[in-house]
């Protein structure tokens, strides 16, 4: 951890679906890897539920027992944690939590240090403003040796635009931007943060990418399961408020985005938002990548997705959504950019697809193998699974003939990077929570 003196971490929602499979499992191996150390962290579960502390640790074990992980280091790692129930509105379970923590902090800053305060939420928006005045009321660090209190939020963030600014006031009046973090775990992936050094730190790049060489980009989230459980939470928010407008709208920023003029979130930040706001065109001023046509728009749903017991019998929200968005600057006029996100499909899969346009005059259309003009070239960065990035192209086939034939490039991390172990999206943001560092 960065700053000496304890820390304490909340997690809101601690029995819910997200605690339990992503925040927990990100927080165990951020210790496993000696960056939550048991002499400063204690971490808080927060819930309605009324079970012990004992009841939470059986709940989260399984998921913790995976991979190299031996029995003993989860049991340790489970003894850091401490349950508090309590309602999201009203004060007393509040204060119950800030007396825990108050007295974990008592214990470990006898002697010096500041107490830091993180408080995740894994929580539906609807609870946020009232836990965010909650914690503002009970619960913020009070040392005088210094410290912060931070709030993490995740997406959805809202319904609607309208609903969004709303939430995004309510929670502004209460804390200060730098206490703030709104994070999109798609942005941890350790191929999405490499999008920024692919573009800009590789001459073969720079002057390809743009509308003159790029036919068009495809952005696919699929995924093999579906609701399983949550299909309460699903139902209310559809595929396009899930992932489309989160995920893929991020790493269509930062596919489309100029060069920044440095590393510092600020610059990285206001790059981004021009790729959805700029005044290129007055009837389109606040969103270059709009309008989205009606017959642009695919909307499906899985078969099945009603026989899930949390989901209504009529429900029509959609499980699939194919839109295709065009973004109205110099670079990208006309370059369609496909985005897809579907869930109970016969394959998890999230990648980028860069489709390079044909070569214009093709003297090899009658030597190759496929009996017709070269197969394009295309560059993929496959985010997950088996994390890869490979360039297709058009090679001679080896032996004497005169033929040619599509062959890729390829750059596998499994193969390349075998002693490195790919961090997990939530390990590496909640580590820049705590170092106080912003997204990309
Ligand atoms: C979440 C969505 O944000 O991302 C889930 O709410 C989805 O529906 C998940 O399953 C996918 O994340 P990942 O990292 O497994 O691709």
């Amino acid at each position: 951890v960065s700053e000496t003196g304890c820390l304490s971490i909340v997690v809101l929602g601690a029995s819910g679906d997200l605690a339990k499979k992503k925040t927990f499992p990100a927080l165990f191996n951020l210790y496993r890897q000696g960056f939550l150390q048991s002499n400063e962290v204690h971490i808080f579960g927060y819930a309605r539920t009324k079970i012990s502390d004992d009841d939470l640790r059986n709940r989260i074990r399984s998921y913790l027992e995976k991979g190299s992980a031996k029995s003993e280091e989860v049991s340790e790692f489970l003894q850091l944690i401490k349950y508090v129930s309590g309602s999201y509105d009203t004060e007393g379970g509040f204060r119950m939590l800030d007396k825990e923590i108050s007295l974990h902090e008592e214990f470990r800053n006898s002697t010096e240090g500041s107490s830091r305060r993180l408080f995740y939420l894994a929580l539906p928006p609807s609870v946020y403003p009232v836990v965010c005045r909650m914690i503002k009321l009970c619960c913020m660090n009070k040392s005088h040796l210094g410290g912060w209190t931070r709030i993490v939020v995740e997406k959805p963030f809202g319904k609607d635009l309208d609903s969004a600014e709303k939430l995004s006031n309510q929670i502004g009046e209460l804390f200060e931007e730098p206490q703030l973090y709104r994070i999109d775990h798609y942005l941890g992936k350790e191929l999405v943060q490499n999008l920024l050094v692919l573009r800009f730190a590789n001459r073969f790049f720079l002057p390809l990418w743009n509308r003159d060489n790029i036919d068009n980009v495809q952005i696919v989230f699929r995924e093999d399961f579906g609701t399983e459980g949550r299909g309460g939470y699903f139902d209310e928010y559809g595929i396009i408020r899930d992932i489309i407008q989160n995920h893929l709208l991020q790493v269509l920023c930062l596919v489309a985005m100029e060069k920044p003029v440095s590393l510092k979130p600020e610059h990285i930040r206001d790059e981004k938002v021009k790729v959805r706001v700029s005044n290129t065109s007055l009837t389109h001023f606040s969103f270059p990548v709009m309008p989205i046509k009606d017959e642009e728009v695919v909307l499906g749903q899985y078969n099945g997705y009603r026989d899930d017991p949390t989901v209504p019998d009529h429900s029509n929200t959609p499980t699939f959504a194919t839109v295709v968005l065009r973004i109205h600057n110099e670079r990208w006029e006309g370059v369609p950019f496909i985005l897809k996100a579907g869930k109970a499909l016969n394959s998890r899969k999230a990648e980028i697809r860069i489709q390079f346009k044909d070569v214009p005059g093709d003297i090899f259309r009658l030597f190759s193998c496929l009996g017709k003009n070269q197969g394009r070239n295309e560059f993929v960065i496959r985010l997950q699974p088996s994390e890869a990035m490979y360039m297709k192209l058009t090679v001679k086939q080896p032996g004497l003939e005169m033929s040619t034939v599509q062959s890729e490039l390829d750059l596998s991390y499994g193969q390349r990077y075998q002693q490195v172990t790919i961090p997990e999206a939530y390990e590496r943001l909640i580590l820049d929570t705590n170092y106080g560092r912003l997204q990309i």
